[in-house]
């Protein structure tokens, strides 16, 4: 048969060579599954002009670099060859693995050869830690999805497209900007593009529990309460949940969704800061035998009050970009997570905001273990394409990937759903669809973002912000002091914030270039920066219902917004530690501050 009709056959046949639609499924748990890594070496080819994806009349290639083509002939023409091309690591961004690639903005093919021996009774899913920004997916030549948005994890079933023995994966990964994606054109960080997570090929039987859920009832300190799903909607299999310091194991059926619902009673240890207690769950479905840790804490407002288990709390927290410490680029593993966090722990933190996307699960399992409440994002940040429904979905679609990946982390304490963010109808009709959809999906955490001063006059900062309404914590980033207004204004300045709700300065901060020394008065200098935060304190511990803080940020990191040579070197200077690890004089006034706090 022709080569043309055969593909003509196999698109009428819905198996088009381009593939089906997105790939949203979010695996709970992933590492307590059967996997192996599909993380190393990947071949890779540089494709600006994204020559292996269309043909020169820019119709869809069907002979594309996904075909992983060879020339069978000397005679043969194939203008690409993925086993001479040069490796990149996965996980891992392209930017810093290769000085040609820093400031590279578009596509790069990704390949992987795996071998697979099927085993009966089992289902396989690749799984994506996430992939910035944009990719499609392909299998032995032939696209199985796709996925937009760089931060959340997803998975694709190949039950049936796995070949025994010799596979090969290839990815095309684009990170070029657009206006109407999330983020938008303009934010302040490194454009990371790449397999910037972990690929794992996951195993799993024919039925598995694909979702849970165990938290404390709301209100109560003496019952848990959740449910266990599985991968098909099959009644009367029964399940386990076993929680063996509470003595606990139960034993329950599925319902008609195959789903089953469980209220326990016990009077669990609370996970706090102070002792940030995990309890090990084990869950079994048939053979299947699945481990998690989990702490049990309530996270709620009372007026201006933040309560952790009923008492109140202050928020001694700090703003965290995912940027690697010593050799950029972004972090994936649980050792950088792990280095970065313990500075945090070092300055006296509780808490940490995760800006301004969702971290890497090691991160998060990583603040948990380590006692620090966290504040998870997704990037509507800025000028978002507001009027756009594609925008809409991609960011709802974000929201929802966080959520389902971290719903079991006790530690995650406010989901935030913008940053900074221009006020309009468009604007508050977009982010009330994101915080209805969080209301819908979980009461269990606070819901915030971080809104802007609407107003200065006479010495005082105004907040007015329509979202008010939808938060439970009223966050507010100000810069006086570096944006406007100077070191000393910042002791004289009052601020109204007419809502009965604890307020979290979620960024304040200066840049500093670490070991630049000087009067205070002189920009980039440490001291000046010192200052800043000295009289920035201040300030805030006279207004009321001050109830945490963020300041921004642990760490100097990537920018292409920062050009000033000799200072700045594509760095936002901003970290209270440099790149390099070095505290700078503004860490100590931090660290003594949080010191002081006994709450
Ligand atoms: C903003 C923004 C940050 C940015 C910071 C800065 O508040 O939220 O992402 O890095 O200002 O200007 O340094």
């Amino acid at each position: 048969m022709k080569k043309s009709l055969l593909i003509y056959l196999l698109i009428l046949g819905g198996f088009s060579l381009y593939g089906r639609g997105t790939a949203p499924y979010v695996l709970q748990n992933v590492y307590a599954r059967n996997y192996e890594t599909l993380n190393g070496s990947w071949n890779h080819i540089v494709d600006p002009f994204d020559n292996g994806y269309y043909d020169y009349r820019m119709n869809i290639n069907r002979s594309g670099f996904f075909r992983n083509q060879k020339q069978a002939n000397p005679s043969d023409l194939v203008e690409y060859n993925f086993d001479t091309s040069p490796c990149l690591q996965v996980p891992g961004d392209w930017n810093t693995q290769d000085d040609r690639l820093f400031f590279y903005e578009g596509s790069v093919w990704y390949k992987r050869d795996f071998n697979f021996e099927p085993r009966e009774g089992e289902r396989q899913f690749i799984y994506f830690g996430a992939v910035n920004y944009f990719c499609n997916i392909y299998l032995n030549g032939r696209e199985i999805a796709t996925h937009e948005g760089g931060f959340t994890p997803f998975s694709v079933e190949v039950t049936d497209k796995l070949r025994k023995g010799h596979n090969f994966l290839i990815l095309r990964v684009n990170n070029d900007r657009r206006p109407e994606n999330v983020p938008t054109v303009n934010f302040d960080w490194w454009n990371y593009g790449g397999i910037t997570r972990d690929v794992l090929l996951v195993s799993l039987p024919k039925l598995f529990v694909d979702d849970y859920s165990l938290r404390l009832k709301k209100g109560s300190y003496r019952e848990l309460e959740g449910y266990i799903s599985l991968s098909d909607p099959q009644a009367g299999v029964e399940l386990s949940l076993e929680i063996p310091e509470l003595k606990i194991k139960q034993t329950i059926q599925t319902g008609e969704q195959g789903r089953a619902d469980f209220n326990i009673k016990a009077k669990p240890e609370l996970w706090t800061p102070q002792n940030p207690k995990l309890y090990r769950i084990i869950l079994r479905q048939g053979n299947e035998v699945i481990e998690d840790n989990i702490g049990f804490r309530h996270i709620t407002t009372e007026g201006k009050k933040i309560l952790l288990n009923g008492q109140q709390v202050f928020l001694s927290g700090i703003s965290i970009h995912e940027e690697a410490p010593y050799r950029q680029g972004r972090v994936y593993s649980k050792e950088e997570s792990v280095l970065l966090l313990s500075w945090a722990k070092e300055m006296g933190c509780n808490f940490v905001r995760l800006a301004h996307y969702p971290h890497n699960e090691h991160m998060v399992r990583a603040a948990e273990e380590m006692g620090l409440m966290v504040w998870s994002e997704i990037p509507v940040y800025w000028t978002i394409a507001w009027d756009n429904p594609d925008t809409y979905q991609n960011a709802s679609n974000q929201l929802r990937d966080m959520m389902e990946r971290d719903k079991n982390r006790c530690a995650v304490v406010v989901w935030s759903v913008a940053n900074e963010t221009p006020h309009s109808e468009a604007r508050d009709k977009f982010l009330i669809g994101l915080a209805n959809q969080v209301r819908e999906k979980d009461d269990s955490r606070l819901l915030s973002m971080a809104m802007e001063v609407t107003g200065q006059g006479n010495n005082i900062s105004r907040v007015r912000d329509n979202m008010s309404d939808y938060v439970d914590i009223i966050s507010v980033n100000t810069y006086l002091g570096w944006y406007g207004g100077s070191l000393d204004a910042i002791l004289s300045r009052t601020w109204e914030i007419p809502y009965d709700k604890p307020v979290f300065f979620s960024e304040y901060g200066a840049g500093a270039l670490q070991g630049l020394h000087g009067e205070e008065n002189v920009r980039w200098t440490e001291e000046y920066q010192e200052r800043l935060y000295k009289n920035t304190i201040e300030m805030f511990d006279k207004v009321e219902g001050f109830s945490g803080m963020s300041p921004w940020i642990l760490m100097d990191f990537r920018s292409t917004r920062r050009q000033l040579r000799g200072v700045q070197d594509f760095f936002n200077r901003k970290g209270v530690i440099s790149e390099r690890g070095i505290r700078k004089k503004a860490f100590y006034v931090l660290q003594n501050y949080y010191k002081s706090k006994d709450y």
